[in-house]
């Protein structure tokens, strides 16, 4: 079977960290071997990737970062992920899981930004061209959840300050972007752990039966 890219989708909390492991550890029950899987995530994944990171994450900016900064960074970051890492590991046979990738954007600076579609649209094209993921896990929670997660975890940076309206908006958008994409496939992520691999599993080996 061909190597493959897979990527882990849904808000903060929704389990991407979690689900990205236990892909992992079905893959290699599967038969592929650890050192043939890279794990990324995005914003970041290479070291300039990673320091343009906290210019999003920081919640001590000396200045208001705009909208559009925020969106030219992520895509800056994105840039860098999957010209210097992604795609030369695609290109020597490895699988590359990354927790997070291009339909966050959507997400996040389409629906929780609401900045206008097009734009978002023509950055990816310049970015990514006519690469997309094999396979999307969405990991669905409500906004109510991610907050309570939130609230338990503390600490949180300046996108998980965002308020209820904004991961409702970002929320709305993954579940739109979703229904105009076979390739995304929809996880309720408000279930116990147990279910969530359990469904996690059941998705995933289908899909490589088929592949
Ligand atoms: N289905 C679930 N039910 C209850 N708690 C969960 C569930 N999935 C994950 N968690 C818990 O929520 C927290 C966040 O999980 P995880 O780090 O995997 O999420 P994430 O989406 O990667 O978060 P982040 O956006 O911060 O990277 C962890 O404490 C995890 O144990
Ligand atoms: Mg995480």
């Amino acid at each position: 079977m061909k190597n493959k890219f897979i990527v882990v989708e849904g808000l903060e909390n929704a389990g991407k960290t979690t689900a990205c492991n236990i892909i992992i550890d079905i893959l290699n029950k599967y038969g592929i071997k650890r050192e043939k899987i890279l794990l990324t995530r995005e914003p970041g994944g290479t070291p300039i990737a990673e320091s343009l990171r906290t210019i999003i994450t920081n919640q001590k900016q000396q200045e208001h970062i705009t909208k559009i900064t925020e969106l030219l960074v992520i895509y800056a970051a994105r840039a860098q992920l999957l010209d210097n890492v992604i795609k030369p590991a695609l290109k020597c046979g490895k699988w590359v899981i990354s927790d997070r990738h291009n339909l966050s954007s959507h997400a996040y600076q389409g629906g929780g930004r609401q900045l206008n579609s097009d734009l978002i649209d023509e950055l990816s094209y310049i970015v990514l061209g006519d690469f997309y993921p094999d396979i999307t896990f969405y990991l669905d929670i409500t906004p109510d959840i991610c907050l309570q997660r939130l609230k338990i975890q503390g600490n949180l940076d300046r996108i998980e300050q965002e308020s209820l309206d904004f991961f409702e908006r970002t929320r709305n958008f993954y579940l739109k972007k979703i229904q105009q994409n076979d390739n995304i496939i929809f996880i309720d992520a408000t279930q116990s752990l147990d279910r969530v691999v359990q469904n996690l599993k059941k998705y995933l080996l289908n899909w490589l039966k088929n592949q």
